[in-house]
């Protein structure tokens, strides 16, 4: 026999007939966790009819930018990357409680909980915000939804707050992962009254956003520059993960599963240390490459490399200008160019300045 409180479910149905589903659905939340001693069987059953209903159906059409009718969001279906990535124990052991949490959702609904639905990625460029947030989208097995604001910006300034709704409210519809990636991207050029204008917007979008968000998905934000926003909307978020450039003992396990030995790779690690997982990643495809052309071994060429491009940048100009150049070439800003290299950011536009002219 189902022992249920008429009040309980006296409100629970004003907020269903009122259409209220935030209310219905934190209600029915309630009534579950209470059902659980009297009669397990039932609370499980309206636990899972509870996360699986919780998100409406999928809109068919994905969001686009109302006047280019360019497409916002890049979706994949199943999530597969190129390599494995490494975790520092920090951020395995957030990852895994995301990870944890969603399986045993049912578990934690039944006590009236529920899973962590909204994470925030901060740290430096190239040590793994990204591949993270594509690694949880793996092992969950849901899709991803990516609005890299970076990528959409400059066509979008003005409306970025109306594209963001529009993506949030089509991944509101089905479980998934969304990352709103570079999400700092609008905050840097802050030159003019509009730009802050429109990044108040778009933090105001944000946090309407992970109230409504159904637990069902998890929505990611991404951010080289967490200063740039106001910590009251860091606050909203369930978790946050700070990413850092890989350790010694990092690096030596990404070069490891490169093909180093590990007294080389303990060696290369010292020279290569501050540096992001992109340089490392960067690295190792040029001296492989390099290595093939000229007939020589990945490992002396890579040391190499490394040697002249950490060490020897600070004395020569010249090694600096070639990198300075590269990096460019690899469409990284003038900003990120001058973070990586230690110097200052017009050094780096004279440099691009002074070869453009040749
Ligand atoms: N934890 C990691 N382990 C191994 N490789 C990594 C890791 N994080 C990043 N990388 C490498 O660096 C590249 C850039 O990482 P990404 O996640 O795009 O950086 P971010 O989003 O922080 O700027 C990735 O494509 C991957 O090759
Ligand atoms: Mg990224």
């Amino acid at each position: 026999m189902v022992q249920v409180d008429e009040n309980d479910l006296s409100l629970l149905f004003q907020q269903g007939i009122q259409g209220n589903a935030a209310s219905f659905v934190l209600l029915a939340r309630r009534l579950v966790s209470r059902l659980k001693k009297s009669d397990p069987a039932t609370a499980t059953l309206l636990a899972e009819t509870l996360s699986s209903m919780s998100s409406p159906t999928r809109s068919v059409t994905q969001p686009v930018d109302a006047d280019s009718r360019r497409g916002l969001l890049k979706e994949e279906m199943a999530v597969v990357l190129d390599h494995e990535p490494i975790w520092s124990p920090d951020i395995a052991l957030k990852l895994g409680r995301v990870i944890d949490e969603r399986r045993l959702a049912t578990k934690l609904r039944l006590s009236g909980l529920e899973p962590m639905k909204a994470l925030l990625f901060k740290g430096p460029p190239g040590v793994g915000k990204t591949m993270a947030c594509r690694w949880l989208a793996r092992e969950l097995g849901l899709p991803l939804l990516t609005l890299d604001l970076a990528t959409v910006m400059s066509s979008l300034l003005g409306k970025t707050g109306t594209n963001v709704r529009a993506v949030v409210d089509y991944g509101r519809g089905f479980p998934c992962v969304l990352l709103l990636d570079e999400f700092d991207s609008i905050a840097k050029r802050r030159d003019d009254e509009r730009d802050v204008g429109e990044l108040k917007r778009l933090v105001t979008v944000l946090l309407q956003a992970i109230d409504e968000w159904p637990s069902t998905s998890l929505l990611v934000a991404a951010t080289n520059h967490p200063e740039l926003l106001d910590p009251a909307v860091w606050r909203r978020f369930d978790l946050e993960l700070d990413f850092e450039n890989p350790s010694e003992p990092a690096i030596v396990q990404f070069l490891r599963a490169e093909g180093i030995s590990v007294t080389v790779a303990t060696e290369l690690a010292a020279i290569y240390a501050g540096s992001s997982y992109a340089d490392l990643r960067r690295s190792a495809q040029s001296a492989k490459k390099a290595a093939v052309l000229s007939d020589r071994s990945f490992e002396e060429v890579l040391a190499e490399e490394g040697l002249t491009s950490m060490a020897a940048l600070q004395e020569s100009t010249f090694l600096r200008d070639v990198k300075i150049k590269r990096l460019a070439a690899e469409g990284i800003s003038h900003r990120d160019i001058a973070q990586q290299l230690g110097i200052s950011h017009p050094t780096v536009g004279r440099v691009l300045k002074k070869t453009k002219g040749n």
